[in-house]
């Protein structure tokens, strides 16, 4: 059986979502890909770090962060490192990064990627940042050290929206990809189209834990215009960045807009776009009217959906969940699977 030992970088909610999976299925996906997932280390800024070379067993992890919080009482060999030293010190041949998403300078994740790839892991990342940002410099960096980036979980989490545009319809000939990519909108929208008032949505988006906080990067479209540059990025070939998506958010929007729509047989979503014209490939996130039977109008509340444009098999639309601990730790085991089929010998 081929063993794959992995090091995380960040132990939140998707750290924690993939550990949940390898508890409960680990010993399942490993007899049945003939693949064996080994987490070797977890470096979390606050909740303390621990290396063991021969693995670490994910209930123990996820007992002693219900339990304590942290992961300081576990015992291990080698604790207290940070990202970097795990990187260059454990034994990992995958890097699992996880720390949060900057979708302005992608660091720390950068660092830890480049400084990964370099070493000779390959990556698996949920983070949008490094993807967004700087994807071609670290797929060709990849490709220069013979390793596989991995990033199924940055658009749609566990739903295999990259993977389906990569793989299975690459030959099709994608021209177009619209979608809704970012749940908190869709949501909002969802719950102002049954009368709710903007402010009302946004509080109770919060409350559920869709919506963070400082709400900003979902409802000013940031964090849309992220997704739709991988997209373009990863599977029209494109080299955009964020300052090319004409971008606008949500929160124009009023909900005498929404009612207007409705009578006219429409409805508002926020609309990530991104196709081929003959001077090139362009991008945009914008709030959208769509006919009541377009297939991403009737996608509601936090679900996320993509349509693909194809030249040989017309429009394809992908539905499902855009996030969550455990829909996003299972694009963590789609893209080690992935590299698993990319990496093993041929039989
Ligand atoms: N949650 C989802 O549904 C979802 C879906 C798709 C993509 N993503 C992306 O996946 C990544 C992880 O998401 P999440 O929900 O797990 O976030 P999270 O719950 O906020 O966890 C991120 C973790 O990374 C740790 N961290 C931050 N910087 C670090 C560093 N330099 N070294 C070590 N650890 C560091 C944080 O530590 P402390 O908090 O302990 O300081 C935290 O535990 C993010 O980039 C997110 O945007 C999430």
């Amino acid at each position: 059986m081929r063993t794959y030992r992995l090091a995380l970088i960040g132990f939140g909610n998707v750290g924690q979502g993939f550990a949940q999976i390898l508890r409960d299925q680990g010993d399942a996906l490993a007899q049945q890909f003939d693949a064996q997932m080994t987490i070797v280390a977890v470096s979390d800024l606050l909740k303390g770090s621990v290396c063991d070379p021969d693995g670490l067993s994910p209930a123990a992890l996820l007992d002693a962060v219900q339990t304590s919080g942290d992961l300081k009482g576990l015992s291990a060999p080698y604790q207290g490192w940070d990202a970097v030293r795990t990187i260059a010190e454990s034994n990992a041949d995958v890097l699992v990064e996880l720390s949060y998403t900057d979708l302005e300078s992608g660091e720390p994740a950068v660092s830890h990627v480049r400084q990964a790839i370099e070493k000779g892991q390959h990556i698996i990342t949920t983070n949008k940042g490094p993807i967004a940002l700087r994807y071609p410099m670290l797929s060709a960096l990849a490709r220069q050290h013979g390793v596989e980036i991995g990033i199924e979980g940055t658009v749609m989490s566990g739903t295999p929206t990259l993977r389906l545009g990569q793989e299975l319809l690459a030959a099709a000939a994608i021209d177009r990809i619209q979608g809704i990519v970012n749940g908190t909108t869709n949501y909002i929208l969802s719950q102002m189209e049954s009368g709710a008032t903007y402010a009302d949505a946004l509080a109770e988006a919060q409350v559920k834990g869709y919506a963070e906080a400082d709400p900003t990067g979902d409802v000013e479209g940031f964090d849309a215009a992220g997704k739709v540059v991988i997209l373009a990025n990863v599977l029209m070939g494109a080299s955009i960045t964020l300052g090319d998506v004409a971008r606008q958010g949500i929160t124009g929007l009023t909900p005498q807009d929404i009612a207007t729509a409705r009578n006219e047989g429409q409805r508002w979503k926020l609309i990530a776009s991104v196709g081929k014209t003959a001077d090139g490939v362009h991008a945009s996130v914008r709030p959208t009217r769509l006919p009541i039977e377009h297939p991403l109008a009737s996608v509601s509340g936090p679900t996320n959906a993509v349509t693909f444009t194809t030249n040989l098999l017309g429009d394809v639309t992908l539905i499902g969940p855009g996030a969550g601990r455990q829909a996003t730790g299972y694009a963590i085991v789609c893209d080690l699977l992935g590299i698993d089929r990319k990496v093993k010998p041929r039989g």
